[in-house]
């Protein structure tokens, strides 16, 4: 977190904010890269969700200072600003990892043992899915088409599509990724703390 967001002091309702618990009224000023993003979309009727894109883009997700931020300087309130946010699968509200897992529960993936791929990749990980694994390689969510219906059932890796998949085929994806980008082996689920006992 940057040092001029932490000097944010929670407090309770801004003038024009509704009442939130982590509303800010001391915000320093926005970031220069924020500053920009919003100087190029403060005047545009329906600006919101551009601007939450754009910061998604530079950040990789949307903090609470940054919706904060966007609230004041669009003058909209900070509720509607989260609604938004929270409500689009589009947007995330905390950072995820270098790795973006989405195994596929579209209705061709289901009948073809999608859960049991999901349920794979969450035991190998040892998380859930909407979680990132503690070191920050991984992140794992489930989506509903991945457009592949055909090499059913399919999850992507970033933006590799890998169809056919088959629980044990995912424990090996898994261990190439990690060796592609140096990362050590995974911690077994019953040692993390964030045991997989939901998904076996
Ligand atoms: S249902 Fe899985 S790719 Fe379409």
């Amino acid at each position: 977190m940057q040092t001029h967001e932490a000097q944010a002091t929670k407090t309770s309702a801004a003038p024009g904010h509704e009442t939130q618990p982590w509303a800010f009224t001391h915000l320093a000023p926005a970031p220069e890269a924020l500053r920009k993003i919003l100087a190029r979309h403060r005047k545009e009727e329906g600006s919101l969700i551009p601007v939450l894109q754009e910061v998604q883009r530079r950040y990789g997700y949307i903090s609470r200072e940054h919706m904060a931020y966007i609230a004041r300087e669009l003058r909209r309130p900070l509720s509607e600003v989260f609604g938004v946010a929270s409500f689009y699968a589009q947007f995330y509200l905390a950072p995820r990892g270098k790795n973006m897992i989405r195994v596929c529960l579209g209705t061709a993936c289901h009948v073809r043992g999608g859960q049991k791929i999901l349920d794979a990749f969450s035991r190998t990980l040892g998380i859930q899915p909407g979680s990132t694994t503690p070191d920050k390689e991984f992140s794992l969510e489930r989506v509903a088409c991945l457009g592949a219906c055909g090499l059913a059932p399919v999850a992507m890796i970033n933006a590799e599509t890998h169809g056919r998949l088959t629980p044990e085929k995912v424990e090996a994806l898994l261990a190439s990724y990690r060796a592609a980008s140096g990362a050590a082996a995974p911690v077994p689920p019953e040692r993390n703390g964030q045991g997989a006992d939901a998904a076996r």
